[in-house]
């Protein structure tokens, strides 16, 4: 028996057999076009072979005439998707999984600019200008009628491609929730008002798609349980919402908030400062109240003991998993082979949904990518013969950071011999900070996973309190030297920088410095943000000085304003400002105002970023054939490069 009774339990709806009670939550696939490609089948097939029941393709648009919103989504009322997606489909069945497919409609958050000829954007209410600056037209029975249509049209098309069910995208602030949510719906007649009459529209949409689609096709409902902004659904409004859906859907989905206000994103992709499965007391009153239709919950899950014991208390029925995916798209064979210990956690760093938010980044990259899973986006790779090596090498790594045991792990797997040595008495010691910041735990679960990993792997050899030298690689001769040492801190020129009240950051887990009550913060990244935040929940006074305009730009989007959200309750904060001198008290500086202050501080910390030390190991050089560097110590940077430049040096010898 399953050490996961529950989550491995099978289940059948309808004439389907779902082989678990895990489902992939809709997630788009990368490439920059609105077709399923080569890398979107890998992207999909990838999911499906990790062994999840149910994948789900992220977002296809209905109608594109008038719900159009991002240029990259693929439009199920354009017969030229066919052929990725059938492919798609079958890629995902060779697995044994169920493909389902998310179909959604922009209302009135539509991009004129990117609709159909003969295109206008339409809502349940009319607005003079959208988002985009675009007039919305209050929406008719008529139009209500096209885009239910729509919606059947399109589930009708996923059914010919092979797809066994369709997710309906009710929630995030689509046409759905638009009416659904008094934020967009102040109609008086019978569209809008109570929820019947809120709920009457997305109704109509399940009844014409089942209509249109007959018995042999589960029907998902995604919806928003909360929206998380003042007028925005209630939990107690969608319970009311489900007892009407029940029966009419085969599963409710509960997922939250709302692209109607881009702060409440910090709760659609939930970030480090939510508890994981933020969701699912939400989907338990709803699951209290529906007698026919299964209740399945998205949000931050990524632990197999946590979703088990969801399922064993009855709050749900079926769990669905995005970003866990990514990061690690084998975590449900894993899981079911019992070990767990090895899955490579999500950190909820949210970079793979921070690529597109413009300005925030100057270009959308297109390009999806994960901080832990470096052949996310390249799951092909994998499979090309060429990426096998011609010759076995001995391969010597110094330094067992993320790069240096990614790229040990990656050159293991592939039958290199391997030595892993860490200067310090364990592995990952340059990140120990984490494990001091409440909000980093899962950095700390994710590197936890990465050492059992080093230490599961064939062919690879750990030394620990080992420090590579020259003396030690003439002794070992290795064939291909990777080094992974790390950065070194950028002291910047500030006079003061001898008073005994400094300290760099990293001083506070290297050399256990212990900061006092009054801390000043220079250099306000994302170090130096986190790290103040945590002292600041500690209870010191903390102050921030950063030169530049705003603090940690260099935070992914959705981290970023949860971030300053959570910084603006409980630190202070300098922009713009600039540092003139470090005194025995505290930092004078001069603040964006121009104004001359002194912030007073009994402890001062230098969070002025690293730079990498690549040009120390010069005469590494002479001493083996091929030296290759890798994170930090190549570029000073985040886990998403550490763990890239380790895995290329891995797969490249
Ligand atoms: C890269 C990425 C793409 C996503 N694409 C979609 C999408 O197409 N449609 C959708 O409803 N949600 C989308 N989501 C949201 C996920 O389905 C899911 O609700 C969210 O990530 C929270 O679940 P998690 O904490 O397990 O990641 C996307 C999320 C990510 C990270
Ligand atoms: S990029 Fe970050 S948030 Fe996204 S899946 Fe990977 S680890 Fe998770």
């Amino acid at each position: 028996m399953s050490i996961y009774p529950h989550l491995f339990a099978p289940l059948h709806i309808r004439n389907f057999y779902i082989k678990n009670r895990i489902e992939s939550a809709p997630i788009s696939h990368s490439g920059g076009v609105p077709f399923y490609t080569r890398e979107a089948q890998e992207m999909y097939s990838t999911f499906a072979k990790g062994g999840v029941g149910i994948v789900t393709l992220g977002e296809a648009g209905v109608h594109s005439q008038t719900g159009h919103a991002h240029p990259t989504m693929p439009h199920l009322d354009d017969t030229t998707v066919l052929p990725g997606l059938i492919q798609t489909v079958d890629a995902i069945h060779k697995w044994g999984a169920l493909a389902s497919i998310e179909l959604t409609h922009s209302g009135n958050r539509a991009k004129g600019s990117l609709l159909t000829e003969g295109g206008f954007v339409m809502g349940p209410c009319a607005m003079e200008t959208n988002l985009y600056g675009d007039p919305v037209v209050e929406m008719d029975e008529d139009m209500m009628n096209m885009v239910a249509d729509a919606f059947a049209e399109a589930a009708y098309l996923a059914k010919f491609a092979g797809c066994d069910m369709i997710n309906i995208h009710g929630g995030h602030g689509w046409i759905i929730s638009q009416f659904l949510s008094d934020l967009d719906n102040h109609r008086t007649d019978q569209y809008g008002g109570c929820i019947e009459n809120k709920a009457r529209f997305p109704l109509m949409i399940v009844d014409r798609i089942r209509e249109k689609c007959g018995n042999d096709l589960i029907i998902e409902f995604r919806l928003s349980a909360e929206e998380g902004i003042p007028g925005g659904i209630t939990i107690d409004e969608t319970v009311e919402f489900a007892k009407l859906l029940d029966g009419k859907v085969d599963i409710i989905h509960v997922s939250a908030a709302t692209f109607h206000e881009t702060a409440t994103a910090s709760r659609m992709f939930p970030t480090v400062f939510y508890p994981r499965g933020c969701n699912v007391e939400n989907a338990a009153k709803i699951k209290a109240v529906t007698k026919k239709s299964y209740v399945s919950v998205v949000g931050g899950l990524n632990d197999p003991d946590h979703m088990e014991s969801i399922l064993a208390d009855g709050k749900t029925d079926m769990v669905v998993v995005g970003r866990q995916m990514m990061a690690d798209p084998n975590w449900p064979n894993k899981a079911k082979k019992g070990k767990a210990d090895e899955i490579i956690k999500c950190i909820r760093c949210e970079t793979c949904i921070s690529a597109g938010f413009i300005p925030h980044v100057p270009f959308s990259s297109g390009v999806l990518r994960c901080s832990v899973n470096p052949s996310w986006g390249r799951e092909y790779e994998n499979t090309r013969k060429e990426d096998k090596p011609e010759q076995l090498k001995k391969v010597l790594v110094a330094g067992g950071g993320p790069s240096g045991m990614e790229a040990a792990i990656t050159a293991a797997r592939r039958g290199h011999n391997v030595i892993l040595c860490e200067k310090s008495d364990h592995l990952a010691a340059n990140l120990d900070y984490a494990k001091q910041i409440s909000f980093k735990q899962d950095i700390v679960a994710f590197l936890k996973s990465m050492e059992v990993n080093v230490r599961r792997t064939p062919n690879l050899e750990v030394r620990l309190n080992t420090e590579v030298t020259e003396e030690l690689i003439q002794i070992e001769g290795p064939d291909v030297l990777i080094a992974a040492c790390g950065a070194e801190p950028i002291l910047p020129p500030i006079p003061g920088l001898d008073q005994p009240i400094v300290h760099h950051i990293t001083d506070l887990y290297k050399k256990n410095v212990k900061a006092g009550q009054k801390v000043v913060i220079i250099g306000g990244g994302l170090a130096g943000c986190e790290e103040g935040l945590s002292l600041a929940w500690e209870g010191k006074d903390v102050s921030i000085v950063e030169m530049k305009p705003e603090l940690a730009k260099d935070a992914p989007y959705i981290h970023w304003k949860h971030l300053l959200s959570k910084l603006s309750e409980s630190v202070t904060s300098y922009c713009s400002a600039k540092v003139q001198a470090i005194e025995a008290e505290g930092v004078r500086i001069v603040d964006a105002g121009g104004n001359e202050r002194k912030l007073e501080a009994d402890t001062v910390f230098i969070a002025t970023g690293m730079r990498a030390t690549s040009e120390r190991y010069d005469t590494w050089h002479d001493l083996v054939e091929d030296i290759i560097f890798v994170g930090d110590c190549r570029r000073s940077s985040k886990i998403l490069d550490a763990m890239r430049t380790g895995y290329c040096a891995g797969m490249t010898i």
